[in-house]
Parts: structure tokens; sequence; C-alpha cells
């Protein structure tokens, strides 16, 4: 109730500053970096903004107001933000472009203080948890004309009914829990993103029932710690509304698999430790949730994984492999690796690429390992040389693609059921769309296709994309 009333006042602000700016044609721009759920976030921002009065535009000069909606998780993107914000210096200057800076910085108060100090023209700073507080910021921003920091210290709470502005119209991200409670230890998100929390199941599936209604196909469950989703919740008696007997993430699953309209079910991130029994056997009965499972490994190497607080082995990862591969028919893996861990030898670097082989994942995200201050593994003695990480980087990127180029001759062939998604971004005469397996196969087709579902023939292989015709 208390959220709710919060939400009321913020849609007062949100006309106010639509009678601000009515009939002045004003338009914005945002930068978003890090994950999908950073990107979910995003669009709630957009439903913000453009419900007061702002339109989208890619051309930066034209803008009068810019979002970066950062991320901290590694140091490149806070590197990405820093250099974009010398560039806006000028047409701050020269025409008042408003600028605002939100997304995952809570607890990183040296990135607020860098901003603040480096870059005194930004106008607004806010947190993921005062995200639903944009229009208030905005407000004060313009009517009062001064610095608004608004970065809580808190654990979020749960924000409904945000007005969402989504750049897809076939595939949706739902967001079901926020933050995480593992504090693994190279990982920052615990602390900028707060202890784990539940949404209701229904609020959930009543957005994508609203979703499936207006035509989306793909849904994809976000979350931290995707499974385990109401964990805490169920262990600490925290109460929430119950609804068609959900009570776990399998039921979740369960139920969306029930919704008329939706063709295909992802979720992002589980975490290896939590992947239970009766979501593995959800997975192997449903039509719908697709055999592209992403299982972060972080390290094959069960030293490693102990230091960084993965709360598994090697031996334990490989086990729920093979037994997810053993009762869900073609299932494919992608996964998370990080190479240059404190104190990560030759061997252990070994392990990770023993896993790689013996998996043999569909698509692998690997990262070099990026000091996070505040983390445990900051503290480390045992540093990697950057050398060394990036040989690491190197070798593991090279038996991935090798991998890869196997894996894509074994759809040369093969007839895969595609989601078409759209035109495809480097050959507008071309469409594009995904198989089950989220691979992107491009193909000439009419535009009227767009939306469903349909059997192509894979023809050749590209790397990172496959060519297909339709049957
Ligand atoms: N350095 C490098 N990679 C990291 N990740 C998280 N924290 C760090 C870090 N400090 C990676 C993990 C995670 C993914 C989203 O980002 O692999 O699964
Ligand atoms: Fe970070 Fe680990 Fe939580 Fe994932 S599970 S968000 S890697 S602390």
């Amino acid at each position: 109730m208390e959220t709710k009333n919060e939400i009321k006042e913020q849609e007062e602000f949100i006309e106010k500053v639509k009678k601000i700016n009515s009939n002045k044609n004003l338009k914005y721009t945002i930068i978003t970096m890090g994950c999908q759920l950073n990107e979910n976030d995003s669009e709630k921002i957009c439903g913000m903004v453009e419900e007061m009065g702002y339109t989208k535009t890619n051309e930066q000069q034209n803008a009068d107001l810019t979002i970066f909606n950062t991320c901290c998780v590694r140091e490149n993107a806070e590197d990405k933000l820093f250099g974009k914000l010398g560039e806006l210096k000028r047409q701050k200057e020269q025409k008042g472009l408003l600028i605002a800076i939100g997304g995952c910085k809570k607890k990183k108060k040296h990135i607020t203080d860098k901003i603040k100090e480096s870059y005194p023209f930004v106008d607004i700073i806010f947190g993921t948890h005062t995200l639903h507080k944009f229009p208030e910021d905005l407000y004060k921003s313009i009517q009062e004309k001064r610095k608004i920091e608004d970065v809580l210290d808190i654990d979020g709470k749960i924000y409904e009914g945000l007005p969402i502005k989504r750049e897809d119209k076939i595939k949706a991200s739902v967001t079901i829990m926020n933050g995480c409670n593992n504090f693994c230890s190279y990982c920052i998100v615990p602390y900028v993103r707060g202890r784990e929390r539940s949404r209701n199941p229904k609020d959930i599936l009543e957005e994508i029932k609203e979703l499936a209604n207006q035509g989306y196909k793909e849904i994809t469950l976000l979350g931290q710690n995707v499974n385990s989703y109401l964990r805490v919740e169920n262990e600490k008696n925290i109460p929430y509304e119950k609804y068609e007997g959900i009570d776990s993430f399998a039921k979740l699953l369960e139920a969306v698999n029930k919704i008329h309209g939706v063709e295909r079910i992802r979720f992002v991130s589980p975490h290896p430790k939590d992947f239970t029994d009766d979501v593995i056997d959800g997975i192997a009965n449903s039509e719908k949730i697709c055999k592209l499972i992403h299982l972060p490994l972080q390290s094959g190497s069960t030293k490693v994984l102990k230091e960084m607080n993965r709360k598994y082995t090697k031996e334990q990862y490989l086990e729920l492999v093979d037994k997810m591969k053993s009762r869900i028919p073609n299932l494919s893996l992608s996964t998370d690796i990080i190479v240059g861990f404190p104190g990560e030898t030759k061997e252990d670097f070994e392990d990770t690429l023993d896993v790689v082989k013996k998996v043999k994942f569909e698509q692998v995200y690997m990262f070099i390992y990026s000091r996070r201050k505040g983390t445990l593994a900051d503290k480390m003695q045992n540093q990697i040389p950057e050398e060394i990480k990036h040989e690491r980087f190197d070798k593991l990127k090279a038996l991935v693609e090798s991998q890869i180029e196997e894996n894509n001759k074994k759809y040369i062939g093969t007839i895969q059921k595609i989601l078409v998604e759209g035109t495809s971004k480097n050959n507008p005469n071309m469409l594009s769309g995904r198989t089950n397996s989220n691979k992107v196969v491009i193909f000439e087709g009419q535009k009227e296709l767009i939306g469903n579902s349909i059997d192509l023939k894979i023809v050749s292989e590209h790397m990172w994309y496959l060519k297909g015709e339709i049957l």
C-alpha cells in the first residue's frame, strides 16, 4: 500500500513536468550499460520520460535530456560513462542539455564523488532503488534549477505500476526478483542492488498476460538469481500475496507456461546451486521453455570456486550438467566465465578449459576479472598481472570460437523453428529471427512474417549467425 502511494505521488510529478514541457517538442536520449535487468530498468525510465512529454531520438545533438543508466559490475562500463560525459560537456554549456545518471551505484561512493568532482555539470544522480522517483528528481531539477542526488542506501522495495516503454514488440523482459544474497567474492551486485526480494506471483502473471494480449511471443524472466525466486520469502517467513499456489520458481514457470499466446519462455540468470530438480523437470515437460539454459560457471577450478564463494565444485557443476542433459532432450547450455581471478594458477585455468571442453557450451560470455572496490576479492593479495589475464582470455576465446564453429556446423541442413523478430540490423532486405537455442538466423522473406514462428532450413554458418531458407 505504501509503495502504491509513492507511485501515486510520482504520477503527480509526471503531470507537473508534462505541463512544463507542453508544446516544447522536447527530445531525449538514453544510454544503457550492463545486463538485461538494466535494460529492463531503462524501459521503465523511458516509460516515465515519455509520459512527461519527451520523445526519443537517436541524434544526440537534438536531445534536451540525456539519461545514462549505468552498470558497475565491470570496470569498462565505468570508463565508458566517463568518456561519454566528457563529450556532452559542450552540449550542456551551449544548449542547456539536462543530464541524469542512474543505475548501479549505491555504496559506490567513489563513483558518485568522481562524477560530482570531475563532471559538476551533471544535473541528477539517482540509484536503482530510486528509479521510481525519477519524475520528482526531474521536476526539482527543472523547477528549482538545482543539482539532485537521490541515491538511497537502504534495500529497495518492489514498486508496481511504473509506466514502461518497451524496445521490442515480439520479445519482452519481466523482472521477477531484485537483488542478490549470494555475495560471490568478485561481485558488486549484492552491494548495489541490495538484498533479494521477489515480486508477487500475481503481479508477474498479470504483467505477462497483458504482454501476451498485446501480441508478445517471447518472455524472458529476469533476476540476479532468478531461480531463487521466493526462496528468501519462504525461508524467512516474509509474507507475500498467495496466488494459484505459486511458492517457487518451478511453480512460477509452470504458471507462465499456461499463459495463452506466450510461445517462448527464457530466464536469466540462474545460479547452479539453486537449480532444483522440479525446475529441471519443468523445463523438460514444457514445449515453451527454451532448451538453451544459461548456467554460469565462473571458473572450472574447485579451489577458485571456493574462493569465489560459489558454493559448488567442478564435479558438482559437471554432475548437474549431466543430470540436466539426461533429463532434457536437445538441451544446450550457455555460461559466464571469469579469467584471472586472484590466485588463479595455470592448473586452475586448465580446469576451466577442461569444463569448457566437456560441456561444449552453445555460447560463452567471457570476462577478464575486474577489481571492484568493496568486494572481498579486491582485498586478496594474489592479484593476477594484466598480461597473464589477457593471455588466458585469448586462449579461452580461441577454444570457445573453435567449439562454436564446430557446433554451428551441426545446424547446417537441419530444420529449425524460428521466431521472426524483425529485419536484420546489417541488411534491411533480410529478416532476422532466433532458434530455440537463441542462435540468430538471417533469411530472405516478407515482412509480414515478423512475429510468427516458421520453419527454416539452415544453409550456412557464419560464427555469430546462421543463414536459413524458407521451406
Ligand atoms: N570481474 C569480471 N567479471 C565479473 N562478473 C561479475 N563481476 C565481475 C568482476 N568483478 C561477471 C560474472 C557474471 C557476469 C554478469 O559478469 O561472470 O556472471
Ligand atoms: Fe553477483 Fe554471484 Fe549474485 Fe550473480 S549470484 S549477482 S555473480 S553475487
